[in-house]
Order: C-alpha cells, then structure tokens, then sequence
C-alpha cells in the first residue's frame, strides 16, 4: 500500500471513530495539515511565505483536502500566502473554503474571492458588515481576546453540512485549536531544512507534570527528502 492509499484508509477509519463518538453531533472532524521544517517553524517569520513542501507533499496535501468536506484557514495565511485551497494535484471535489477573520480583513482582490472555486464562507466578528457578492459572511460571537470563538464556529459549521474540516495553518490558528482541545488529528510534513523562525505551534499553557497532548497510534512514511507524520490526537490520555 502507497502513503496516498495509507493516508486515505486512515482518515476513513478516523472518520468512522469520530462519527460513533460524542463530538459527531455538534462538530466537524477536525484535521490540521500543514508542512513544517526539522526545527517546528512554518516560516521565517509570520506573515512571510516560504515553500516547505516537495512536489509529491503538496499533492498529498491535495488529496487530503478532496477527502474533507471544508478546508479552513486564518486571515494570516490568507494576507500572507493568497492561498486557492482547490484540488488541483489530485482527482477529487474541492472543499469549501473557510477563513477565519474577525475584523473582516479579507480583500476583494484574494484568489479565494476571484476565483473559480466555490464561494468562500468568512466567519466573522463584524455582525455589522454590508454582504458582499465576492465571498459568504458568516457573523460569530468573538472570544475575550477578539477572535472568532472556535467552539460556536465549529458549531456553525456542522449546522451547515460541514462533517470533516482541515486546517492548514498558520499558527495562531493550529495553537487556537490545539488550545481548545478541538483538533482530532494531525498530518505534518517535516522537511529536512533549519528555519528558526515562526513556529507551527505556539503557548499551549501546558506544564510538564500535565499529560501532554500525543499522537497515537503514530504513523509515518518517507516520502522523497520529507517525512510525513500523522495520527490521531489524544488530549490527556482521552481521545479528543
Ligand atoms: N508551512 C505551512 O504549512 C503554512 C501553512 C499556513 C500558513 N503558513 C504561514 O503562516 C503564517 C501565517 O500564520 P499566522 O499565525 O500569522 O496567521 P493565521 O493563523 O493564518 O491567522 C491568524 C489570524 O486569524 C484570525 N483569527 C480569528 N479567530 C481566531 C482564533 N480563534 N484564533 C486564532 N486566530 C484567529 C486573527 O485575526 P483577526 O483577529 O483579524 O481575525 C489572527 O490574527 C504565514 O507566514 C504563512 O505563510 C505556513
């Protein structure tokens, strides 16, 4: 069995655990993918764009998104990278694109506005903002700190047919989530370089005498000069 046949019988396998589990009903599954350096960085330093990923990691990456209903990204990543979110490297539907944006800071001119894919859903704070005709807006209460509550948006998202949602990043987005104990499971590509520069994941508030959160069973292949790391996440000890 090839890693794009291992990968897809695993997150089937994810997927019929989740949906017997207790989260089935109010959440989507929650899948972060994202590709990273030896040393956890994602980039330089945020806001900057830095290719990580081969080739062969970028078509899996594609193939994971055709198998997830909705595909989710922070407002970051969107200034930052102008990501398509589509399935181009592989056979399959695209999701639905998702941007997590407060202060409604997503431009018209973002390839996830003008392009051909499907219409981009913008989970916001502004409930007092004018509809656009370049994107969906979907107004969400905000935490303490001002960001979109991850909890109701996942809710949202399920109310609207959303089962299984990847996360691509960036950072603040993958700590958020982690943070909350709302991701399922991880697939990392680590790339054989030395950044130093903007870790994949930040302040988790952990300490060492907590149970720390652990993938398990852990898989992992080599794929060209990349290893590709994946697995279900347990939040102490307990699956999430
Ligand atoms: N190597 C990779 O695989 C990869 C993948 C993705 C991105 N990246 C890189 O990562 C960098 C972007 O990362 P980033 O951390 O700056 O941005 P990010 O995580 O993409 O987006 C962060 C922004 O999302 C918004 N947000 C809304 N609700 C949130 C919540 N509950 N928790 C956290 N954020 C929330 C916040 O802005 P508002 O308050 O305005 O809403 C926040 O500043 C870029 O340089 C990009 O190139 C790398």
């Amino acid at each position: 069995m090839n890693l794009n046949q291992r990968i897809e019988q695993w997150l089937q396998q994810t997927r019929n655990a989740f949906a017997g589990g207790q989260h089935a009903a109010i959440r989507p599954l929650v899948t972060l993918s994202y590709a990273q350096s030896i040393d956890g960085s994602l980039t330089t330093r945020p806001g900057e764009t830095l290719r990580l990923s081969s080739d062969a990691a970028t078509r899996l990456t594609h193939q994971l998104r055709s198998l997830h209903d909705g595909i989710l990204v922070g407002i970051g990543t969107v200034l930052a990278d102008d990501p398509q979110l589509t399935v181009r490297e592989w056979q399959g539907m695209n999701p639905q694109p998702i941007v997590l944006d407060s202060r409604l800071r997503l431009p018209a001119s973002a390839r996830l506005c003008t392009g051909n894919g499907k219409r981009c859903w913008v989970l916001t704070g502004r409930h007092d903002a004018v509809p656009r005709s370049d994107c969906e807006l979907l107004p969400v209460t905000c935490n303490g700190n001002g960001h979109i509550d991850l909890v109701t948006a996942l809710q949202l998202l399920h109310q609207r047919g959303i089962r299984s949602l990847m996360v691509e990043g960036g950072a603040s987005v993958l700590t958020a989530l982690l943070k909350a104990q709302l991701v399922d499971a991880i697939v990392v590509t680590i790339a054989p370089r030395i950044v130093g520069g903007y870790k994949a994941v930040g302040e988790l508030g952990l300490c060492a005498a907590q149970p720390l959160p652990q993938l398990s069973p852990l898989h992992s292949q080599q794929l060209d000069d990349e290893l590709i790391v994946w697995g279900n996440v347990q939040f102490g000890g307990a699956a999430a």
